[in-house]
């Protein structure tokens, strides 16, 4: 399995001050950063960013919250199993169903408001990474050093 998954710390994360927590989380859990950008989407960017979801009943105000306030989008990398890896570390999509210790657990606020986005599969990670990053935004090369 690939060693990138791609992640949004969502408006409600960044707008409670959590950025710097959850990124030491993501980090503790074993992933560098390769790429990484605070941005605000527009309505229409967050609509095509779940255009797999425009078919579900909380497409409207899913792609709503998302354009609601400044997001931190960024590129993982992990050994082994990043994108299975990467939805073990955040939890359950419902924070109250999240297990003990998991981001969307110590960090989500409801259903919506889960803290972050993990990518579901190897596929999706390649596309939603190459919705914010360029080539030259991402460091994959970067020297081997211990974590
Ligand atoms: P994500 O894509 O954000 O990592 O979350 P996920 O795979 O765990 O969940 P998914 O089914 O892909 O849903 C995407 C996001 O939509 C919101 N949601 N709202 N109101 C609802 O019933 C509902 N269900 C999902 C959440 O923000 C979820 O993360
Ligand atoms: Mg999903």
């Amino acid at each position: 399995m690939s060693n990138f998954t791609f992640t949004i710390l969502k408006p409600t994360a960044v707008d409670k001050g959590f950025t710097g927590a959850i990124l030491h989380a993501v980090n503790e859990g074993g992933f560098r950063i390769r790429a990484m950008k605070m941005l605000r989407m527009s309505k229409a960017e967050a609509q095509a960013f779940y255009a797999v979801h425009k078919d579900r009943p909380f497409y409207e105000a899913l792609t709503d919250f998302m354009s609601s306030g400044p997001i931190v989008a960024a590129i993982l990398e992990k050994k082994n199993n990043a994108v299975e890896d990467y939805r073990k570390l955040i939890g359950s999509t419902n924070p109250a169903e999240a297990a003990e210790g998991t981001i969307r657990k110590k960090f989500g606020t409801n259903l919506q408001e889960n803290a972050v986005h993990g990518s579901d599969s190897d596929e999706n990670a390649a596309i939603e990474s190459s919705f914010f990053f360029s080539t030259k935004d991402r460091f994959l090369d970067d020297r081997e050093v211990e974590m």
